[in-house]
């Protein structure tokens, strides 16, 4: 590990939430065990069933509304806050728990569960309330043209133009949390490693990616977070 790192990108995956008590996506009680992701996470879905579509989203957000940051999203923040050199987040979580905690500047790839995008004008509305096929966009005025600001699958990432400078540009990339199956996100280790950058893994477990990171730490990432925290802020 050098002295001090210019630039660090921090990746993070719904492994980081999931001390804060909000599931993951791919365990044995998660997510997508309970709820096909061709019904509640792809454009053809939204198309077919949009109501349905809506529900979903708007019952997940009283809990990542009332959710709070755990010791791993203030390490980040705190991270920001106090390295000499840039840091950056990425989330692929639609929660908010980075901005909770206070960091700023997150590129959310994946998009927000507060928030929703007008088919017809293409704005965003940020609401933590119900948004339906009813909802009228605050910007063109047109109703029903609301969608979750979720990148469903099949649609492009978000942000991705800063992701791509910032991957090329980090001398060092921090996987949280992420099982790494999903692209374009699970790729970043790798342009980030072709980039020049020291890679970095955090997970309970071992990954599908694990070929591409030079170090990994395994455990809780609220554990383990905080002490590589102190270690970069040392040096
Ligand atoms: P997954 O559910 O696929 O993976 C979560 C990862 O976090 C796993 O590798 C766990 O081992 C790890 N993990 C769990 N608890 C942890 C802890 N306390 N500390 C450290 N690691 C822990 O979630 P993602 O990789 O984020 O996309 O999933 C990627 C995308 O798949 C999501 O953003 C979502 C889904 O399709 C969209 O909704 C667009």
């Amino acid at each position: 590990m050098p002295q001090t790192y210019k630039n660090i990108v921090v990746l993070t995956g719904a492994g980081i939430s999931a001390e804060s008590g909000l599931a993951t996506f791919r365990a044995a009680n998660g997510l997508w065990n309970n709820h096909p992701v061709e019904e509640v996470a792809t454009i053809e879905a939204f198309q077919r069933n949009p109501e349905y579509v809506h529900d979903f989203y708007n019952e997940m957000k009283p809990e990542l509304y009332g959710a709070k940051p755990n010791p791993a999203h203030l390490a980040l923040s705190k991270l920001q806050k106090e390295y000499p050199g840039k840091v950056s987040i990425i989330t692929q979580n639609v929660d908010t728990l980075h901005e909770k905690a206070g960091s700023n500047g997150v590129l959310h790839i994946h998009g927000q569960i507060n928030q929703a995008v007008c088919l017809n004008c293409g704005q965003v509305m940020e609401s933590w309330g119900e948004v339906n096929t009813e909802t009228v966009c605050p910007h063109c005025q047109v109703a029903g043209m609301m969608k979750p600001n979720i990148v469903f699958f099949g649609e492009s990432l978000l942000c991705m133009n800063e992701v791509d400078r910032l991957l090329q540009s980090c001398d060092l990339f921090v996987s949280v949390g992420t099982s790494g199956v999903v692209f374009p996100a699970a790729a970043f280790v790798q342009i980030a490693k072709q980039y020049g950058a020291e890679t970095y893994e955090f997970n309970l477990e071992t990954t599908s990616n694990n070929f591409y990171f030079d170090h990994h730490i395994m455990g809780k990432a609220g554990e383990t977070l905080p002490k590589f925290v102190e270690v970069l802020l040392a040096k």
